[in-house]
């Protein structure tokens, strides 16, 4: 199953945790994936496989949540001061 969750306090959110205690992952793919806001995932990947110990974790997926937004501002910013001759 995909897991995915925003990381808070530098680790998955206490829903996560209590979502996995109380349900049975045991024989299931655990794939998780996760948001941040720059600080990376944190102690989250240790809580899912301390949580679900009988489910097997697999690579996942992370992504900084507003990279896509400062990318945009980055590259718009740039072409505004591109001067190029007329
Ligand atoms: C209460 C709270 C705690 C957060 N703690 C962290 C953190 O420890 N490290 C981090 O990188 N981002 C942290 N964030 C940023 C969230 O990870 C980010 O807002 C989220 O991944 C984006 O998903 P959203 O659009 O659902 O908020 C926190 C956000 C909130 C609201």
């Amino acid at each position: 199953m995909f897991l995915g969750f925003p990381i808070w306090g530098m680790t998955a959110p206490s829903v996560i945790r209590s979502f996995l205690s109380k349900h049975d992952l045991s024989g299931k793919t655990l794939v998780p994936f996760i948001t941040h806001g720059g600080y990376g995932t944190g102690q989250s990947l240790k809580v899912l496989a301390d949580h679900a110990s009988g489910a097997r974790l697999i690579e996942g997926f992370s992504k900084q949540c507003d990279q896509e937004r400062q990318t945009l501002e980055e590259v718009t910013g740039w072409l505004g001061r591109v001067e190029l001759p007329g």
